[in-house]
């Protein structure tokens, strides 16, 4: 729905209803814990769908994948997988901020979109490099903020993933577009020097395992995803 019209049917009002109330409490805590939360507002439509883009595009094998979102926050990109979910799919969610976690715990009954798929899906509050690494992903959906952690924290992450990722299986997340040229004008130099660091390390990551880059201009902010895949031998 363009951001001009008016709802017109329960559902749209449901939905503007929705982001209304994931706009407030992400401002909140965006307040807060502004390292961790990593942006000014939920993620909207365009991005939400250019991040599950595989799970649109997949062809029918009959086989269920099994779908990690890191970051999960208010639930934009979630709802996108849940809507894309088919039977034998399942979705672990990922929040470190518990009012977060505790929000899409509600939303998974009352949501309709991830409600359709609620026995599918685990809401974790937890880090998600401590989730372990006895697990297996098909596809990895990140909304971490790369940009507001250390060179370090950020190769941790990264390996993290390609440690529970399966051969051929697909990590994407995003960032927003021009912080390093602002922060390079408003703030300190460290910070400005950190955020180098840890954008060369995610350029390390893309260089070796990219397969796709987008922009996404209808966002606030603006953003660009990048795609990898893990090779199936290495
Ligand atoms: C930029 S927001 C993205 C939220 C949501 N995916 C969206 O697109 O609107 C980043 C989210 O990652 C969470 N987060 C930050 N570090 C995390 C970590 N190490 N493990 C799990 N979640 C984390 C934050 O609490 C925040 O909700």
């Amino acid at each position: 729905m363009a951001a001009t019209e008016t709802p017109s049917t329960s559902s749209d009002f449901l939905d503007t209803e929705y982001r209304l109330r994931d706009v407030g409490l992400f401002l909140r805590q965006a307040f807060h814990t502004f390292r961790a939360t990593g942006a000014v507002a939920p993620s909207g439509p365009a991005l939400s769908n250019a991040l599950t883009r595989f799970l649109a595009e997949r062809e029918d094998t009959g086989t269920g994948l099994s779908i990690l979102e890191a970051g999960a926050g208010t639930g934009p990109v979630s709802r996108a997988i849940a809507a894309q979910m088919r039977e034998g799919d399942t979705a672990d969610l990922v929040e470190s901020n518990a009012e977060f976690a505790d929000y899409l715990r509600d939303l998974t009954t009352t949501d309709p979109a991830l409600s359709r798929v609620a026995d599918q899906l685990t809401v974790h509050q937890a880090l998600v490099t401590d989730l372990g690494t006895d697990r297996r992903y098909d596809l990895i959906i990140s909304g971490l903020p790369f940009a507001n952690f250390t060179a370090e924290e950020v190769r941790e992450i990264f390996e993290y993933y390609f440690t529970v990722l399966r051969p051929g299986g697909r990590l994407s997340f995003f960032g927003y577009l021009y912080t390093k040229q602002v922060k390079a004008v408003v703030a300190p130099r460290d910070a400005f020097l950190q955020q180098a660091r840890s954008s060369w390390v995610v350029e390390e990551w893309v260089n070796r395992y990219g397969i796709g880059s987008e922009r996404v201009l209808p966002n606030i902010p603006p953003a660009w995803i990048h795609h990898l895949r893990k090779p199936i031998e290495e």
